[in-house]
């Protein structure tokens, strides 16, 4: 990947999508790094959210454009900034990038694993850096913990336990389609998808690639086409992550052991992290238990996760989360799908011609399903139905 020389001043970057994280996170953050980035035009299909993202980010009229298309053949573009949700992001990342664009892409990277090798593949092939927004990486709670397992004092990590059961069941913007994450066709799953960020702190904190992945998933809802619920065991090597995920008002917290002591990070009440507070950090190690203070700002952490992905681009460097992690994680994450359908543990990475490679969750009828699963019996992901 060739450096871009600093010379040339600020990244130029196109926002494709104004919805709620655009507003609220890559706009603002986009705007807080003004030696980085350079905010040229938005892109949005829904007139009434194109507006209200060229406002947010102080363009005029002929910068706010109706489609990727337009805005792609624009001739003062260093980087496409795509946050549509993500089953629509395949056509645009790859012209983006066949335009010679740096893209960073919003989570999940695509609903399909076979789309996000293509777009991992086309961007090595372009010479163009690929990123995918990881930003829980950069929570200030999680990189103490980082920084506190990779002193050793807990010694190597044994066991991750991460509560995610009262993430809250947010919908998307109303001018849209505020359903979107509840359809598997356009979500390419359900809370575990959504909450996919999880999966890659589990990676994170086990401090090594997810190998095998079994799970449980299921609905408590009659009718629903996505998990609400998801109970996955993540293996990597001789360590284990459990991720307890679901929409509801289940408890929250991360904990973490070694044979020479633990972490736990605690959010407010025991509920999930970030939909309430950080409360505290706390390490009970060989000198006994200490509380490490950090001081949590979720802007703050998404704004590193753009100066991370905009100083990959000027160095020639990856990003924190290259394409082919993308990949890695949406596969870690379907892998639990299919676990939970087939009642297997499944290895990763998955085989291309793996149906759920080649088709996501679309590929799972096409597995030899016994009667009892959950995933065929409540007709989720479109399965049985
Ligand atoms: N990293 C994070 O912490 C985080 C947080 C929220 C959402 N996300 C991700 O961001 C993505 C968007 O989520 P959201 O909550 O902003 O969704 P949203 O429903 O609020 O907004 C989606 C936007 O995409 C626009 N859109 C639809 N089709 C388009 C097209 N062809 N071209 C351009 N724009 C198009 C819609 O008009 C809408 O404005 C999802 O993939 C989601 O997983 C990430």
């Amino acid at each position: 990947m060739a450096a871009r020389p600093r010379s040339d001043g600020p990244l130029r970057v196109g926002v494709v999508g104004c919805g709620n994280v655009a507003l609220n996170d890559h706009v603002p953050g986009h705007l807080a790094l003004p030696d980085l980035f350079r905010l040229v035009a938005v892109a949005d299909p829904t007139p009434e959210r194109r507006e209200l993202g060229r406002l947010r980010a102080g363009l005029g009229e002929r910068d706010a454009h109706a489609s990727a298309e337009e805005l792609l053949a624009r001739d003062d573009l260093d980087v496409v900034d795509v946050c549509t949700p993500q089953h629509l992001r395949r056509e645009i990342v790859l012209a983006a990038i066949a335009s010679g664009r740096h893209v960073l892409s919003e989570k999940p990277l695509a609903t399909v694993p076979r789309d996000a090798a293509a777009m991992a593949a086309a961007a090595r092939e372009a010479g163009v850096t690929l990123g995918v927004v990881h930003n829980y990486l950069f929570f200030q709670e999680v990189e103490a913990a980082l920084r506190i397992i990779g002193s050793g004092e807990l010694g190597p990590v044994e066991v991750a336990i991460l509560n995610y059961l009262g993430v809250l069941d947010l919908p998307g913007a109303a001018a849209y389609r505020p359903a979107w994450r509840h359809d598997a066709t356009q979500a390419g799953g359900g809370v575990l998808t959504d909450m996919l960020h999880i999966v890659y702190l589990a990676e994170a904190l086990l401090g090594r690639p997810i190998e095998r992945v079994s799970a449980w998933v299921d609905a408590r809802t009659d009718g629903a086409s996505v998990e609400d619920l998801a109970i996955v065991r993540f293996e990597a090597e001789r360590a284990v992550a459990l991720v307890n995920m679901g929409w509801g008002v289940g408890p929250g917290g991360i904990e973490v052991s070694g044979p020479r002591g633990r972490l736990a990070i605690r959010y407010r009440d025991g509920a999930t992290g970030p939909f309430v507070p950080f409360e505290s950090l706390v390490v009970h190690g060989p000198g006994g238990r200490r509380e490490v203070p950090v001081a949590t700002d979720w802007d703050a952490a998404f704004v590193a996760l753009l100066a991370d992905f905009g100083r990959a681009v000027l160095d020639g460097r990856d990003p924190i989360a290259p394409g082919e992690q993308g990949l890695h994680i949406l596969e870690a994450t379907l892998a639990a799908y299919a676990s939970a359908a087939l009642g297997q543990t499944v290895t990763l990475p998955l085989d291309p011609a793996d149906p759920v490679h080649e088709r996501g969750v679309g590929g799972l009828r096409e597995l030899a399903l016994p009667d009892w699963s959950p995933v065929r019996r409540h007709r989720l992901f479109g399965v049985g139905g």
